[in-house]
């Protein structure tokens, strides 16, 4: 079994590591195959190629896990709201219509337009034998904040402006569990939900927004699945991590950069905590990376900890220091 799985199901600190945003631009090898195809979309939903991208950073790191080579952003694609990405700055989504809102998508459309997706699981599986691969999905939250704001909400966010409602919540909710389903039937293990953006939500409306929506998803995805471990990153809800702890109940937690780790074992019932290590320290000096690895090492030395970063790695990450991290994690560990 890997060791990713033994750590989130048994708790026996075995440091796996793996990284999220593991496989794009920083690498020379996946900027060449995107060079050669027209957009980052016509990778994700060609399997064959897709399934390459994920396997290039597990294998030239010796990572512990595979994470699905597609993006958050597939879900309200395939729901009928456009999206592009503009290089350099980020995706872009046409207006959301309101067919996207009505009935008119069913379940098999929607599965049919991911079909590559689950397609690149299958194969994917059978070549990465003793290491975990994780399906992910975005959280309803952070779908719905792209579906509204039709880009990054990065600048000049203000939520009081997008209709925020319970038909997109709900829909994308269905969809969401939707396709971690299929991603789990194809053979994804681990399934890690990203709620980038929750920081985003007044404190007085993450219940109805970030905890409420996302335990829905655990609940009816634990009744199928009651052994496929769910990892789940509410970014940027700094103490409201404990709420959401408690109030969800995911099988671990993945931590941003601004969450102190000892808090975070006090706080968060000793479940398995990931990440947390700021992505800054992939671009900088050989020893800070080194100085850091050693920090987390030590603090989660008797706490069963997924080795990852806060945020995904940024596209001038320098490949040494990823390099002397992974060295230095597989010397430390059992
Ligand atoms: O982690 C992995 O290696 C798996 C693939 C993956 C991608 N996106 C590939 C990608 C995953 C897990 C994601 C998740 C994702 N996508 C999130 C949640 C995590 C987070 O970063 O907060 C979000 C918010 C998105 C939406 C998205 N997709 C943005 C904002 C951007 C543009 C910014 C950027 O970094 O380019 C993307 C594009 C994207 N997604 C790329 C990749 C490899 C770059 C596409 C390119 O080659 O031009």
């Amino acid at each position: 079994m890997s060791r990713l799985i033994q750590t989130l199901n048994s708790k026996i600190n075995l440091f796996p590591i793996w990284f999220m945003r593991q496989a794009g631009r920083y690498l020379p090898e996946y900027r060449k195959i995107r060079l050669e195809k027209r957009t980052f979309l016509d990778l994700c939903f060609d399997s064959k190629i897709s399934s390459k991208i994920t396997l290039q950073p597990v294998k030239k790191f010796n990572l512990d896990a595979a994470i699905v080579f597609s993006d958050i952003l597939t879900i309200p694609n395939s729901l009928g709201q456009k999206v592009y990405y503009i290089e350099n700055v980020g995706p872009i989504l046409e207006p959301l219509q309101k067919k996207v809102l009505s009935k008119l998508y069913k379940y098999r459309d929607f599965i049919k337009k991911n079909y590559e997706v689950y397609n690149q699981i299958k194969i994917i599986k059978k070549k990465i034998k003793g290491k975990a691969l994780i399906g992910f999905v975005g959280a309803p939250w952070t779908l719905a904040v792209y579906m509204l704001n039709r880009k990054s909400p990065s600048h000049n966010f203000k939520i009081k402006n997008l209709n925020f409602n319970n038909k997109l919540i709900n829909l994308l909710t269905k969809f969401a569990t939707i396709h971690i389903e299929k991603q789990i039937e194809n053979g994804a293990e681990v399934i890690q939900i990203f709620d980038s953006w929750a920081g985003l939500i007044r404190e007085n409306q993450l219940h109805k927004f970030c905890y409420h929506p996302t335990k829905r998803m655990l609940k009816s995805l634990k009744r199928k699945f009651p052994n496929i471990p769910i990892i789940c990153f509410p970014r940027g809800i700094g103490k409201k991590y404990k709420d959401f702890v408690n109030f969800v109940g995911p099988d671990c937690i993945s931590i941003d950069q601004s969450i102190n780790p000892s808090w975070a074992i006090t706080n968060l019932n000793g479940i398995p905590i990931q990440g947390g290590i700021d992505p800054i320290i992939f671009c900088g000096e050989r020893k800070n990376v080194r100085k850091i690895t050693y920090k987390y090492l030590n603090i989660f030395r008797d706490y069963p900890y997924i080795f990852n970063l806060g945020h995904g790695i940024t596209p001038d990450a320098k490949i040494e220091n990823i390099k002397h991290m992974v060295e230095i994690v597989k010397e430390n560990r059992l």
